[in-house]
């Protein structure tokens, strides 16, 4: 990407698509990705551990859940699977994310209950049960903690949000500046430098 940035709204450059390949639980999955995109040549490692260490929503769950940032949607995907009556909003600003989430959820069969959406297109009165989230760390700490503290507010009574960041990234200091906000933070995990943070509403 030159001088382009994932969280661009209108990746300019040609989308060069390509095919991540990776399993999560008993099930493989295949999604299109594009450059233009974050990491759009493999899974994520932190999405990859974020998926493996936190608590997946089970058959009953009843959502509605939020992807926040989703990119090509490799966590909604695997939320609408596991979660097969729930409704999954994917929400990112970069609208070839936005396309390619929707695409690898019709692939899937699940783009029935999942909306894609820019962050403004969010009916006000929807509350969420989980907030899943690999945030955007490059877009600066202000931008960041904005985007948190937009979303975050947004958990249903009882809801649980799941955030990954590499701790070099800034992992501790975000999981102290959620606990200075009030939220109630417990560190899920943390593998190959990665913490994953479970938020209590
Ligand atoms: C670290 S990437 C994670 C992408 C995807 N969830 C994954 O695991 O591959 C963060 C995503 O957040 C998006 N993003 C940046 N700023 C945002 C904002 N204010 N609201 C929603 N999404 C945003 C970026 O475009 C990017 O797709």
């Amino acid at each position: 990407m030159t001088g382009e940035h994932y969280f661009t709204a209108q990746p300019g450059s040609a989308a060069r698509e390509r095919d991540v390949e990776f399993r999560i639980g008993a099930r493989d999955y295949v999604l299109r990705a594009a450059t233009g995109v974050f990491s759009a040549d493999r899974l994520d490692p932190g999405t990859a551990v974020l998926l493996r260490k936190a608590d997946l929503p089970g058959p009953d769950a009843a959502g509605p859940f939020l992807d926040l940032g989703c990119g090509y949607g490799p966590i909604t995907c695997v939320l609408a699977t596991t979660a097969p009556r729930a409704v999954v909003w994917a929400v990112d600003v970069n609208a070839r994310a936005r396309e390619l989430a929707a695409g690898n959820t019709d692939r899937l069969g699940v783009a029935g209950r999942v909306r894609v959406a820019d962050p403004d297109g969010v009916p006000a009165d929807v509350r969420f049960a989980e907030i899943w989230s690999n945030p955007p760390i490059h877009v600066g700490k202000a931008e960041l903690h904005g985007m948190l503290g937009r979303w975050l507010p947004r958990l249903a009574p009882g809801g649980v949000a799941w955030l990954v960041v590499g701790k070099n990234l800034g992992g501790d200091s975000l999981h102290r500046w959620l606990a200075d906000q009030g939220w109630q933070v417990t560190r899920r995990a943390s593998q190959k430098g990665f913490r994953v943070l479970r938020v209590n509403a």
